[in-house]
């Protein structure tokens, strides 16, 4: 089994999600920039994942700080989770973990620095080893939901390599529903300018032995047309107090079809990726990439040099195209406003 993200001796190590399926590699971060580099130019991605390796980032940025004075601490301390904070906007997890880490410092202001260091880094690993958990426990309630013979369409990659490991989200509430012996064919979007689904979702996939039908994003429309899907499961980079939920560039489109096509749409996301902060989804910061992912293949130009491009990474889905929320606590359904209040009160 690969390790999407793993804390060895003080240092981060990663498989470098860029070089997948062709290459199995894995990198090792000896600093917080390095970190906040991978993290950026997408060695590693996915909601989770991101905020997983920004904890690890930090714990392994304030091992390299020699200050005894706290305030002093704290100071260098919050310049590693800013340039942690800058790399990558939509994801919410991102902020949630680097907010749960810098509780941990503030809640140890009165201890020496080298005890906050220790507690930072023990933080941490149980962000990590949480979110494994939380991932499998999402999967366990999700996989009610899917029946034998089913077949699934997902849309980027919201699987291990997305999260800290092993299960995933979308692809976890799979995972566990093959596990349980469901029969499961999973259609899998490619998801243009950068391929999760292809590069990612279908390696992830074939791996677990889990039967996988690779298609362009535009075939999907088709598909659903033509009654070969029966269910739409997908991730989250951050879901508004109000159940809209920001994707991967495309989820919106999928929506739209499966409602017209009367196809159940579920969300898989931990509780972390929910931000009541924010009321609904047009205030959720979408980020806009290099137009050279979309100009671009492999390093190949595909398209006329001097062409304007648009490369929005997220879309947002009204909460009123989706039929439920699955995470680690339970399946939220309409309406999502009141029951996502009470069920985010509750932890
Ligand atoms: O740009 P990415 O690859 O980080 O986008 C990832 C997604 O959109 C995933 O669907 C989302 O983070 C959920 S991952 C469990």
């Amino acid at each position: 089994m690969f390790k999407t993200v793993e804390y060895i001796k003080g240092k981060v190590r990663l498989i470098d999600q860029t070089k997948l399926p062709l290459e199995e590699v894995y990198i090792t971060c000896d600093t917080y920039k390095d970190v906040a580099r991978a993290i950026k130019v997408m060695q590693v991605r996915g909601a989770p994942a991101i905020g997983v390796t920004a904890a690890m980032g930090i714990a392994l940025g304030v091992g390299g700080i020699t200050v005894k004075n706290y305030n002093k601490f704290y100071e260098k301390f919050s310049k590693i989770c800013d340039h942690l904070s800058s790399t990558r906007p939509t994801a919410v997890n991102l902020f949630w973990a680097i907010e749960r880490i810098k509780s941990i410092a503030n809640k140890n202001k009165n201890k020496p620095v080298e005890f906050i260091k220790k507690a930072i880094e023990k933080e941490a690993l149980k962000i990590w080893k949480e979110d494994i958990l939380i991932n499998k426990a999402m999967g366990m309630y999700g996989q009610k939901l899917i029946k034998d013979g089913d077949n699934v369409l997902t849309h980027c990659n919201a699987g291990a390599l997305a999260t800290a490991g092993e299960y995933g989200t979308a692809l976890g509430v799979v995972k566990v529903a093959h596990e349980k012996g469901k029969r499961i064919k999973v259609y899998v979007d490619e998801t243009r300018p950068f391929l999760q689904g292809a590069r990612l979702t279908a390696w992830e996939l074939l791996k677990e032995g889990i039967p996988v039908m690779l298609i362009t994003d535009n075939m999907a429309g088709y598909l659903m047309g033509k009654g070969k899907i029966d269910k739409i499961i997908v991730g989250a980079d951050r879901i508004a107090a109000n159940g809209d939920t920001a994707n991967k560039i495309g989820t919106y489109s999928l929506s739209i079809l499966a409602k017209e096509h009367g196809i159940p749409f579920y969300i898989a996301a931990p509780l972390s990726t929910i931000d009541v902060k924010i009321q609904e989804g047009s205030k959720i910061p979408i980020e806009e990439r290099n137009p050279q992912e979309v100009t671009h293949l492999n390093g190949k130009r595909i398209a006329p040099d001097g062409v304007e491009v648009s490369n929005p990474a997220f879309d947002v889905t009204p909460h009123k195209y989706i039929s439920a929320i699955i995470t680690e606590k339970g399946i939220i359904t309409p309406p999502f406003a009141e029951r996502i209040r009470k069920l985010k009160n509750s932890t």
